[in-house]
C-alpha cells in the first residue's frame, strides 16, 4: 500500500494491527525494556511501566490513532485539519513537527543498535561462540570501540529501512509482519521455557514481579513512563501516520487494546527470558545498554543447536527493528512527497542521509568522542534521553491536550464508536488521568532532580 497516497486504506483489520504492533513490537522490548528494568531496580519499574500503558499508553494510543484517521494524511497535515475542524489554531501543527522530527532523532542512534543486531547475526551465523560471560562482555566492548563497524553496521541496517520507505509499499513489510511477529512471539516463548530449563526463572521472576516500594524513585517513574511512549510508538508521528490509513469502520479502541497488549507481552516475556539467564551466569542485571547482547550470546552458545536458535533469533530482533525503524522514517518521507511534492526515493534518501549523518556522530560517541558529554551524557544516550524522557511525553501531553479538551466531543465520539459507558471511562481517562499523570511526573522530577 502507498503511504504516498493518504486516502490509501489497509487491507484489512489485521492489516492495521499488524503493522501498527510492527512499529511498536522493535528493540524496545527485546532490547530496551530488559536493560531498563535492570538499570532501575526491577519490579518497581516494570510495575510503573504496566501502570503508564494502562493509563497513559493505551488512551493516547486510541487518540493518536484518532488523529490520524480523522486528518487522514501526514502527522502534520493530520494535525492542521484536525485543527482547523475544530476551530483551533493552527499552530497545532507544530506538534506534528515535533513528532516528524523525533522520529529522526530517536532513528539516528535507533539504527546503530539495529546495527549491533546485525553484526551479532553475522558472528552467530559464522560460528562465533562466547563461552564465558568475561569473553561476552569482551566482544561486545570490542565492537562498540571500533567506529568503522559500527557505521558500517549502521549503513546497512538504514539502508534497508530507506529502500522499503523509497518504494513506499507497505504491503511487502505487511506481509512480512503477518508471518514473522507470530514467528518472533514463538520463539520467545520458546527462550522463556529454555530459560526455565536451565536458568534461574524463579530469580527472574521475583526481580520482575516483587515490588518493593523502596526501589520507587522519581528517576524509575520518569523513565518507566518514558519507555511505556517508547514502546508504543507514542507522541513520533508513527502511529498517527498508520491511523490515517485505517478505514472509517474499524473500532480504533478493540485495536488499540490489542496492540498496546501484545506489545507489554513481549517485553515481558523478553524480560523474564533474558533476566533468567543473566542470574544463571551469574551476571549483572544493571550492565545497561549492553545486557541483551552480553547474556544471548552465552546462552546461544550453550546450548544445543544453538547456533541455528540463535541466528534464527537474532533475525526476528532484526525484523522487529526494521518494521519499527520504517515507521521512523515514514511520517517525515509522508509530508514531503504530500506538502512538497518530492519524489518519493529523493525524499527517503535523503532523508537517510542525513539520519546517517547525525548517526555517525552516535557512533563516534560511544568511542572516539566518547570524552564529549553533556550532563554527564554521551550523545547516544542524550538522544535517547531527550527523545524518551522529554519529547515523547511533552508531545503525548499536547495530544492528550488536543484531543480531550480542543476538539469537539461530537468530533471524537464520532471516532470511538464504544458503547456511551465505555466511552465516556476513556474520556475522562484521557482528559484527567493522562494528563494529571504526566504533569504530576514531570513537575516531580523538575523539583526533586535526583542522579
Ligand atoms: N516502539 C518501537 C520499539 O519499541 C520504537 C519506536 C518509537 C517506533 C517511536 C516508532 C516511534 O522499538
Amino acid at each position: 500500500m502507498s503511504a504516498a497516497a493518504p486516502r490509501s486504506i489497509w487491507s484489512s483489520r489485521w492489516a492495521f494491527i499488524l503493522v501498527t504492533v510492527g512499529s511498536a513490537v522493535g528493540l524496545g522490548n527485546i532490547w530496551r525494556f530488559p536493560y531498563m528494568t535492570g538499570a532501575q531496580g526491577g519490579s518497581a519499574f516494570v510495575l510503573v511501566y504496566l501502570l503508564c500503558v494502562a493509563l497513559v499508553g493505551l488512551p493516547l494510543l486510541m487518540a493518536e490513532i484518532l488523529i490520524g484517521r480523522r486528518g487522514r494524511g501526514n502527522p502534520i497535515s493530520a494535525m492542521l485539519k484536525v485543527s482547523e475542524e475544530n476551530g483551533a489554531s493552527p499552530w497545532w501543527g507544530l506538534l506534528g513537527w515535533v513528532g516528524v522530527l523525533g522520529a529522526l532523532l530517536i532513528l539516528s542512534y535507533y539504527s546503530v543498535v539495529a546495527g549491533w543486531i546485525v553484526d551479532y547475526i553475522y558472528q552467530t551465523v559464522s560460528g562465533v561462540k562466547v563461552m564465558t560471560p568475561e569473553a561476552a562482555k569482551q566482544h561486545f566492548d570490542d565492537l562498540l570501540a571500533d567506529p568503522l563497524q559500527l557505521i558500517f553496521w549502521n549503513t546497512i541496517f538504514l539502508a534497508l529501512t530507506v529502500g522499503v520507505v523509497a518504494r513506499g509499499v507497505l504491503s511487502g513489510i505487511e506481509r512480512a509482519s503477518l508471518l514473522l511477529m507470530p514467528a518472533l512471539f514463538i520463539i520467545l516463548l520458546f527462550l522463556v521455557f529454555w530459560g526455565g530449563m536451565v536458568g534461574d526463572m524463579r530469580a527472574a521472576w521475583h526481580f520482575m514481579f516483587d515490588f518493593k516500594p523502596e526501589l520507587l524513585t522519581g528517576q524509575v517513574v520518569l523513565s518507566a513512563m518514558g519507555h511505556a511512549f517508547f514502546s508504543l510508538s507514542l507522541g513520533m508521528g508513527a502511529i498517527m501516520a498508520y491511523g490515517s490509513y485505517l478505514d472509517k469502520h474499524t473500532s480504533i479502541a478493540h485495536n488499540s487494546f490489542w496492540i498496546a497488549l501484545a506489545d507489554t507481552l513481549v517485553g515481558l516475556l523478553a524480560g523474564l527470558a533474558v533476566f533468567s539467564f543473566t542470574f544463571a551466569h551469574g551476571l549483572k542485571a544493571s550492565s545497561g545498554p549492553g545486557l541483551v547482547f552480553q547474556t544471548l550470546p552465552l546462552v546461544f552458545a550453550h546450548m544445543p543447536g544453538g547456533q541455528v536458535v540463535g541466528a534464527f533469533f537474532f533475525l526476528l530482533v532484526l525484523f522487529a527493528a526494521w518494521t519499527s525503524a520504517i515507521s521512523l522514517v515514514e511520517p517525515f518521507v509522508a509530508w514531503m512527497t504530500e506538502r512538497l511534492g518530492i519524489h518519493r526515493a529523493v525524499a527517503a534518501w535523503g532523508t537517510g542521509l542525513a539520519v546517517w549523518l547525525l548517526g555517525v556522530a552516535v557512533c563516534l560517541s560511544l568511542n572516539d568522542w566518547s570524552g564529549w558529554k553533556l550532563f554527564g551524557l554521551n550523545l547516544f544516550d542524550q538522544l535517547d534521553y531527550l527523545t524518551s524522557r522529554i519529547f515523547m511525553p511533552l508531545s503525548g501531553l499536547a495530544i492528550a491536550v488536543f484531543v480531550g479538551w480542543i476538539m469537539s466531543r461530537k468530533n471524537v465520539r464520532d471516532e470511538i464508536t464504544l458503547p456511551a459507558a465505555h466511552f465516556l471511562i476513556w474520556w475522562r481517562i484521557l482528559r484527567y488521568v493522562t494528563i494529571l499523570a504526566i504533569v504530576m511526573v514531570f513537575v516531580y522530577r523538575l523539583t526533586n532532580p535526583d542522579p
